[in-house]
């Protein structure tokens, strides 16, 4: 084991184009974001064209801007990491390119990281994970919970049949309204307000999540609220749609505790920022004092290359490199992952 592995990770796998130098996959030297959260508000969702265009544009600039400020040479580097997917095609492809042009100019191994197994693994910089694991994964394209028996063995035990949560919270914003990305400010808006709209009725076997019904529900509860000219409550419809889509996380969470006895909870990816979400988490896992619950703090749950560097130490670790003829996968999912 080489503990001083320097990775350069690039993750462009949607609206943020974010360079990161970590060593050992759990400290972080530096790292550069460029959102692009500015120009897609006026659309109220990302463009992928527009992305892609986007990340052309400043992919350069951010490489040569971290490397700067980690004060680095590259010859310190010892391989070039890059997220290869799930994510918007044309976005991912800036990224693998950037990457494959590095690893090529420089001689270096390159490394394909699939950008859930990044989210997960974002908890390094606060701690270690121990096995099994049970990870939450909720983010504007994803929600699943995986079993882990190792950093890069994914079992998917539970997963969404139709939207992903963080895409629920996105519609259901836009329906109010609110600014892209709407997460942040349902998850505030929800703190002043209280469950008072009804709540809709699901019925899920304990390895399913679905969202298109309570994303229908509220847009029916608007819909008809507007058509009677009737104020809405922002305040209260946030919390009543965050405690629905919510309580569905936690009871599949606690059913897959009971079920697979981990002895580590992780919670992963964008929607892991919610307030409530980590409250809750919290509240469930003090019924289970021997089970450690993390989530990484806030400015490591939403996109950014320091996770993907932090993935990419157990890609390293295990000889799992890629080579230059490595094509991105828009829809890849965990359980393709290599077990290590
Ligand atoms: O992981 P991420 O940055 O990108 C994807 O890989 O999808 O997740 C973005 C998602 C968006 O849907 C955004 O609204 C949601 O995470 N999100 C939140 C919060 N912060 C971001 N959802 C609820 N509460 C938050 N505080
Ligand atoms: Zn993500």
């Amino acid at each position: 084991m080489n503990n001083d592995v320097i990775l350069c990770a690039i993750e462009t796998s949607c609206d943020e184009t974010s360079v990161a130098f970590v060593r050992k996959g759990n400290e972080l030297l530096s790292q550069v974001t460029q959102s692009q959260i500015q120009a897609h508000q006026t659309y109220k969702g990302v463009m992928p064209e527009l992305a892609s265009r986007l990340h052309i544009q400043v992919i350069s600039l951010v490489i040569e801007e971290a490397l700067h400020q980690s004060k680095l040479t590259w010859n310190e580097v010892a391989a070039i990491a890059f997220t290869v997917g799930p994510g918007l095609v044309g976005s991912l492809h800036i990224g693998a390119l950037a990457a494959k042009t590095l690893a090529y100019a420089l001689n270096k191994p390159l490394i394909a990281v699939n950008h859930l197994a990044g989210h997960i693994h974002a908890n390094a910089f606060v701690s270690s994970l121990s096995y099994p694991c049970l990870a939450l994964v909720v983010s504007g394209g994803h929600t699943e919970l995986v079993m882990m028996q190792g950093p890069l063995d994914f079992t998917i035990v539970a997963q969404t049949q139709d939207d992903a949560i963080g895409e629920a919270f996105d519609k259901v914003g836009r329906l109010l309204h609110l600014d892209y990305p709407a997460g942040p400010n349902i998850d505030k808006l929800a703190q002043q307000g209280e469950v008072s709209y009804p709540l809709p009725h699901l019925k899920l076997d304990s390895s399913s999540f679905s969202y298109s019904g309570i994303k229908s529900h509220f847009n029916n509860l608007i819909h008809n609220a507007n058509q009677k000219q009737e104020i809405i409550h922002v305040e209260n419809m946030c919390a009543s749609f965050q405690s629905v889509a919510i309580s569905q996380l936690i009871s599949r969470l606690d059913q897959a505790i009971q079920t697979h006895q981990p002895k580590h909870v992780i919670v992963a990816g964008g929607v892991s920022a919610n307030t409530y979400l980590r409250q809750e988490c919290e509240t469930l896992l003090k019924q289970y004092p021997q089970i450690r619950l993390s989530i990484p703090p806030l400015q490591y749950c939403t996109d950014n290359a320091a996770m993907i560097g932090a993935a990419a130490y157990h890609y390293y670790e295990a000889g799992l490199f890629a080579d230059l003829s490595v094509k991105v996968n828009p829809g890849l999912r965990l359980t393709s992952e290599i077990k290590v």
